[in-house]
């Protein structure tokens, strides 16, 4: 395939693992765009290696990992010795996030980013791309480059304001160090806070190869956002993603005052809608995203000038993706009953987005059981930076112990509610960490308000379909089972 072709799905990149190598190269190879979740890889690669899963997948990459010294501290430490007896009874820790890497997470992160792009590619010439959200700031860097080391073709990022992303994108497919700047809490110092990752000084003296500088669309929710990104002088995106409330994940707040419904959600008013003619004059591709998995939807994308949809809700539930397959059939199931209602929260998310759960049991979906969970923070992903007494800089999570956060500084009306979707969301993979006193963290999972239209993909009697079958929908190859 060209790769000048413009894709017409985006298998959107859903995190923390839904969007696995697997589904990103299954739609790939179909000729669409499939997308990589490079979310917290770091954590799940280290767990994978200690829990032996797609131990062959995963070995073929990081043998083709550039850097072999690398690769074999990673082995070293996590993976699991033949002669002594590995504990599976509890993950060992990675380390946390932080504005700088230790070493070892630097490794581990580029590798992990590495080893997703490079079998999401393996064995075919589609496109592939790696998605990450820009309200995580730290991981970014280091994660753009290992997606650059496997060669990836597109990088998309939402979740906050992706304004540099053109820049750090040219500087790293060149081999130049770049930088992001952090935001700091409570920091009256006026200094600005940098992450930075220099490909030299990583490569540790080895030669460094040569990259190819990826196309990158922002994730927006309005078109006044998209041409201020078109503006920007850190250079303009090459397209758009454009979001709409109802979209799995994530979503952007409402403008203006915050306002709930009678169940506590998020109210989307006509501030909120998009204009998509706006969209279109700024000139670039831009494709619709929310609620736009059928064929329906497809088509009237297109008619607004779009140049196609990213689809999640759709693609989170197939066979390919990365949930964990009972749990993935739980909620087929529970679908098909009427059951599973989707919750727009606006207090689960540490970042203060509004983030829909899925209400079934057994999940951190269901508020009961939510609270019930004893509150620890050993994952770090969405941890803020702020500014110390002392003027060091301290690591706080609105999800994590309520006196440890008061303490840090933050507010106790910021603790209400919130969830540890960093551990909520990797055990939703079957990834979850056991804890000392017996426990195991749950899973939390994340669905557009379309869920229910996933039975359109099952064929009768079956409970399961594959990325393949919602793509045939999506293009109308299949135009017997389209609702
Ligand atoms: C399970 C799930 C996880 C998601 N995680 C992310 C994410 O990490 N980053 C992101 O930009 N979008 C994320 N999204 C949004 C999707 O990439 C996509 O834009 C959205 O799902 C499209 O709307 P739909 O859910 O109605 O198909 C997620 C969506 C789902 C369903």
């Amino acid at each position: 395939m060209s790769e000048q072709r413009i894709p017409r799905i985006i298998q959107g990149g859903m995190g923390v693992g839904i969007s696995s190598w697997r589904l990103a190269r299954t739609v790939s190879m179909e000729g669409e765009l499939g997308v990589i979740s490079g979310t917290a890889v770091a954590l799940t690669l280290a767990r994978k290696i200690m829990e032996r899963v797609d131990e062959e997948d995963v070995n073929r990459a990081l043998d083709a990992f550039p850097f072999p010294k690398m690769v074999e501290r990673i082995r070293a430490k996590y993976a699991p010795s033949t002669d002594e007896q590995f504990n599976k009874d509890r993950f060992k820790g990675v380390p946390m996030p932080t504005i700088e890497y230790s070493k070892d997470l630097l490794e581990l992160t580029v590798v992990a980013c590495f080893v997703e792009v490079y079998m999401a590619k393996y064995g075919h010439d589609g496109l592939v791309g790696m998605n990450l959200l820009e309200k995580i700031v730290t991981p970014t860097l280091s994660s753009l480059y290992g997606a650059l080391l496997a060669g990836v073709d597109y990088i998309l990022m939402g979740a906050g304001i992706p304004i540099r992303i053109p820049q750090v994108l040219d500087e790293l497919s060149q081999n130049k160090d770049s930088s992001l700047p952090v935001k700091v809490a409570d920091d009256e110092t006026g200094e600005i806070v940098y992450s930075r990752f220099s490909p030299t000084a990583f490569a540790e003296g080895e030669n460094l190869p040569k990259l190819k500088r990826p196309k990158f669309l922002a994730i927006v929710s309005s078109a006044p956002l998209a041409l201020h990104l078109h503006r920007s002088q850190y250079g303009s995106p090459d397209g758009f993603v454009v979001e709409m409330p109802i979209a799995g994940g994530h979503n952007a707040p409402p403008r203006g005052k915050m306002q709930l419904n009678e169940n506590g959600e998020p109210i989307y008013g006509i501030r909120d809608e998009v204009d998509f003619q706006a969209i279109q004059n700024i000139g670039l591709p831009f494709y619709l995203a929310g609620g736009y998995g059928s064929r329906e939807q497809y088509v009237m994308a297109t008619n607004l000038g779009a140049s196609g949809i990213q689809v999640g809700t759709a693609f989170a539930f197939c066979e390919e993706s990365g949930m964990e397959k009972s749990l993935k059939q739980r909620i087929i199931e529970a679908v098909k009953k009427g059951l599973g209602r989707v919750r727009t929260d606006p207090l689960a998310s540490p970042t203060g987005f509004p983030f829909k759960v899925v209400e079934i049991e057994g999940t951190n979906g269901i508020h009961e059981t939510a609270e019930k969970r004893q509150r620890i923070c050993d994952l770090g992903y969405l941890r803020e930076a702020y500014r110390k007494e002392n003027g060091n800089i301290g690591y706080r999570c609105p999800s994590e112990p309520v006196d440890d956060y008061v303490k840090k500084g933050g507010k106790i009306e910021e603790t209400v509610g919130r969830r540890c979707l960093c551990n909520g969301l990797v055990s939703t993979l079957g990834l979850g960490q056991k804890r000392r006193n017996g426990t195991e963290e749950i899973p939390i999972v994340t669905a557009g308000d379309d869920l229910k239209f996933v039975l359109r993909f099952l064929k009768p009697g079956q409970l399961s379909y594959t990325a393949k079958d919602v793509l045939n929908i999506l293009l109308g190859k299949d135009l017997k089972t389209t609702t």
